[in-house]
C-alpha cells in the first residue's frame, strides 16, 4: 500500500490525504487551493512560493515540520540564485510530500488575491483579470510533421494547461515564428478569457504584464499603471484633458462640434493622441515597453466617452440626451488607436444615462451601493455634479449644472488647486480676520515661517476647497446673510469688508510687492450659491422619490471631493444633514471602478448589472428640481433643517437682507427673524 500524509493548507484550511511523493502544488490543485503559477511547474516563474509549518498543529492536529518536505531541488536552486527566495519558502512545484504537513499558502502566491483598499468601509479588489499569462513548451516542427507553428502552440496549450478551443487574430499571428523561435520554443502566450483569443506572445518566460486604468475627466486625465498579476499600482500620472482648448465644459466641446463640420474628428484624434503620449510615458516611468500593457480600461463622461470612442455626441447636446449606447464596450485597442500590446484590449465602462456616464457606473463599482442595506448618497462634483442614491433595493441617479465654481474657475481670485493657491481659512468671529493656508505649506499664515515657506510661491488665489470654506466661514462668522448677501455694515467694524460698486468684498489677502489680493465677492458667493444649489436640488429630488427624509452615508467622489472639509460643506448646505462621522471622501471612486474593471472580470459583469436597474431621473424636467433649487439658495438652506450638523456647529440664526431702493443688494440694513 502507498503510504499516505495528511497535508492541511493555510489559510484555506482545506485538508487532504496524498501518496508520499506528490508535488505540494498537484495537491494544492486537487483541494481547489488557490496557488498561483505561470510556468505551469518548471520552477522558474517562482508564483508557487508556499511556507512549511514547524511544530505542532494542535488545530489540525498535525505536527508539521519542513523536514517533511523532499530536499531542496536543484531547479530551486537555481531560481533562489537568480531571483533569490526568502529563507523557509518552497516552490510548491517542486517540494514533494514526505510526511504531515501544515502549509501556508502566502498572500502574493494566491492566484485570487485581494487588493486591500485603505478605507474600511469599501470592499478590497480580488485579482481576477480578464487576461492572463501562460508558459508554454511548444513541439518543435519537423519534416515529418506538417502542422503549423499555431496549431502545436494550440496542442501545447491543451497539454500543458488543459486550455483548449483559443483562436488568434492575424496580427499577433505575424510575430509568432519569431517569437518561438527566439524563445527556443518556450513561449508566454496572454489569453483573452472571454473571447478565448491570444492577444500576445513573448519568447520565454513574461514575468510581467500589465494593464492601464484611466479616469478620463473633462478637465484632467488620470491613469494608473497596475501589475495584473498583483494589482499594485506601479505609476499614477495625470494629464490636462487636451479637449480643454476646444472648449473648458462639455456643453461648449458639444457646440464645438454642432458649429465646426468634422470637430468631433479633431478631438477625437486630441484625445486619442494625447492618451498614447500617456501611455508612453507611464511605460517610460516604469521602465517598461508598451508592448507589457495588454489591456486598458476606461471611465468617462458621456461627451468624453463618445469622443474618445469616436462617436459625434452631438445627440448628447440636447433633449432627450440619446446616448449612443449605454452597455460596456470591449475592443481592441487599436480600435481607439492606442498602441500597446499586439492584439491589445480596451474596455469601456458602461454609461448609465444621457448625463450619467461611465465615470460614475465606476463610482457604484468603488463604492458599492447596490450591496448594501443603508442608504449611500454618492456625489461626483464636477462641472456637472454626478448623484447616485440608493441601497440593494434600489439605486437612483440624475446629473446636476454644477458649473465651475466648484473647481476655482468663475471666482474672481480662484485658481486651480496648485502651490500657492488659499485650501484652507479660518476666521474669528470676533475680529473678522482670517488665517489660512496655502498649498504648498503647511503652516498658518499666521504661524511661525509661514512667510519663508511661501517665499517661492506667495500668495496667488483660493481654489475650489478654499472658496468653500471661505464662505461658509465668512457665514459662520456673520460676514454673509442666510440668503448669501454680505453684511455691508459690517464695513464700519472691519477693514476686510470693502465696497465693491453696489455690493460688498471680503478681503482675505492683501496682495504685496505685485502679488494679487485675494477676496471673496458677492459675485463668488452668488456663483458657489448657485453651484450648491444645482448639486443640493438634485439630491433632493432624488431623497422625494426615494421617499426617504434622511441619507445614512455620504461619499463625495472626485478631485474636489477630495479636498473639501465635509463640514464645511454640510454648513454651505452642499450636502444634506447625516451624521458627519459617515460623510467621507471617496477620492478618486471613478477611477478606482476602471482599476477594479481591469483587475476582475466579475467586476464588468456586475456593472453592466447594476446599471440596468439604475432609474435616471432627468432634473430639467422635474418641477420640483425648480422649487428645490431656490430652497437651497439659502445658506445652508432655506426651509432643510440640519440637526446632525448643529450637534457640531453652531449655525448662524437667519438673517436675510432687505432689498434697498432700487433692488439694491448690500444688506446696509437688515432684519433679523429667528430661525
Ligand atoms: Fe512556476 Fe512553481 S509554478 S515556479
Amino acid at each position: 500500500m502507498t503510504k499516505e500524509a495528511l497535508i492541511v493548507f493555510t489559510p484555506s484550511g482545506r485538508r487532504g490525504h496524498f501518496p508520499i511523493g506528490t508535488p505540494v502544488l498537484t495537491a494544492a490543485r486537487s483541494l481547489g487551493v488557490d496557488i498561483d503559477s505561470v510556468c505551469g511547474g518548471r520552477g522558474i516563474c517562482g508564483r508557487c512560493k508556499v511556507q512549511p509549518g514547524d511544530g505542532e498543529f494542535a488545530k489540525h492536529k498535525i505536527t508539521s515540520s519542513p523536514e517533511h518536505l523532499s530536499d531542496v531541488t536543484k531547479v530551486e536552486d537555481r531560481y533562489a540564485e537568480k531571483k533569490g527566495i526568502k529563507a523557509g519558502l518552497r516552490l510548491s512545484c517542486q517540494a514533494q510530500i514526505e510526511g504531515d504537513l501544515v502549509v501556508d499558502v502566502p498572500p502574493e502566491s494566491q492566484v485570487h488575491k485581494q487588493v486591500v483598499r485603505k478605507r474600511a468601509d469599501v470592499r478590497d479588489i480580488e485579482i481576477d483579470p480578464p487576461i492572463r499569462t501562460y508558459f508554454i513548451e511548444v513541439e518543435e516542427p519537423d519534416m515529418h510533421n506538417p502542422k503549423g507553428d499555431w496549431e502545436r502552440i494550440q496542442e501545447a496549450l491543451e497539454a500543458q494547461w488543459d486550455i483548449r478551443d483559443v483562436s488568434c487574430d492575424l496580427r499577433t499571428l505575424q510575430g509568432l515564428q519569431v517569437a518561438l523561435r527566439k524563445g527556443n520554443w518556450q513561449v508566454t502566450v496572454a489569453l483573452s478569457e472571454h473571447d478565448r483569443k491570444i492577444i500576445s506572445i513573448w519568447p520565454g518566460l513574461k514575468e510581467k504584464v500589465y494593464g492601464v486604468a484611466v479616469d478620463l475627466g473633462s478637465t484632467t486625465v488620470a491613469a494608473h499603471l497596475c501589475d495584473l498579476s498583483t494589482g499594485e499600482v506601479t505609476v499614477s500620472s495625470g494629464i490636462m484633458n487636451p479637449q480643454i482648448r476646444f472648449g473648458e465644459d462639455l456643453m461648449s466641446r458639444v457646440s464645438y462640434v454642432m458649429m465646426n463640420p468634422g470637430g468631433d474628428k479633431d478631438m477625437t484624434a486630441a484625445v486619442q493622441d494625447s492618451m498614447n503620449e500617456l501611455f508612453g510615458s507611464i511605460a517610460e516611468e516604469a521602465g517598461i515597453e508598451r508592448s507589457d500593457i495588454l489591456s486598458a480600461t476606461f471611465v468617462g463622461n458621456p461627451v468624453m466617452h463618445h469622443l474618445f470612442l469616436g462617436i459625434d455626441p452631438t445627440e448628447l447636446g440636447g433633449a432627450p440626451f440619446a446616448l449612443t449606447l449605454n452597455s460596456g464596450l470591449d475592443l481592441y485597442a487599436r480600435d481607439v488607436n492606442l498602441d500597446i500590446a499586439t492584439d491589445g484590449r480596451v474596455y469601456i465602462l458602461p454609461c448609465i444615462a444621457g448625463h450619467v456616464g461611465a465615470d460614475t457606473a465606476g463610482v457604484i463599482l468603488s463604492e458599492g451601493p447596490h450591496m448594501l442595506d443603508e442608504i449611500s448618497l454618492l456625489c461626483d462634483v464636477g462641472t456637472n455634479a454626478e448623484i447616485v442614491l440608493g441601497n440593494k433595493e434600489r439605486l437612483l441617479a440624475c446629473s446636476s449644472p454644477t458649473g465651475p465654481a466648484f473647481e476655482g474657475a468663475q471666482i474672481s481670485s480662484g485658481q486651480r488647486a496648485a502651490p500657492g493657491a488659499i485650501e484652507r481659512l479660518r476666521i474669528d468671529p470676533e475680529t473678522l480676520q482670517p488665517r489660512f493656508r496655502v498649498i504648498g505649506s503647511e503652516k498658518w499664515s499666521d504661524e511661525d515661517g509661514f512667510g519663508d515657506d511661501i517665499k517661492s510661491t506667495g500668495v496667488t488665489g483660493i481654489c475650489g476647497s478654499g472658496i468653500i470654506e471661505a464662505v461658509a466661514e465668512m457665514f459662520l462668522a456673520g460676514i454673509i446673510l442666510t440668503d448669501g448677501t454680505i453684511d455691508g455694515s459690517l464695513a464700519a467694524k472691519s477693514e476686510r469688508i470693502i465696497p465693491n460698486g453696489k455690493t460688498f468684498s471680503y478681503l482675505i489677502h492683501d496682495g504685496v510687492e505685485g502679488e494679487p489680493s485675494v477676496t471673496v465677492t458677492q459675485n463668488d458667493v452668488r456663483a458657489i450659491q448657485l453651484a450648491k444649489a444645482a448639486l443640493y436640488a438634485g439630491v433632493k429630488l432624488l431623497m422625494e422619490k426615494m421617499e426617504i427624509e434622511q441619507v445614512d452615508r455620504i461619499q463625495l467622489a472626485g478631485a474636489f471631493g477630495s479636498h473639501i472639509d465635509v463640514k464645511y460643506a454640510m454648513v454651505l448646505g452642499l450636502i444634506p444633514d447625516c451624521n458627519l462621522e459617515r460623510v467621507k471622501s471617496a477620492g478618486n471612486a471613478a477611477g478606482t471602478g476602471a482599476r477594479m474593471a481591469l483587475l476582475n472580470k466579475k467586476a464588468r459583469a456586475e456593472i453592466e448589472g447594476v446599471i440596468q436597474r439604475v432609474e435616471k431621473i432627468e432634473t430639467a424636467v422635474e418641477p420640483k428640481f425648480q422649487e428645490h433649487f431656490i430652497n437651497a439658495m439659502g445658506l445652508p438652506n432655506t426651509v432643510e433643517s440640519f440637526p446632525n450638523l448643529e450637534t457640531v456647529v453652531k449655525l448662524p440664526e437667519k438673517r436675510v437682507a432687505e432689498p434697498a431702493e432700487g433692488g439694491e443688494e448690500g444688506g446696509r440694513r437688515r432684519r433679523r427673524r429667528r430661525g
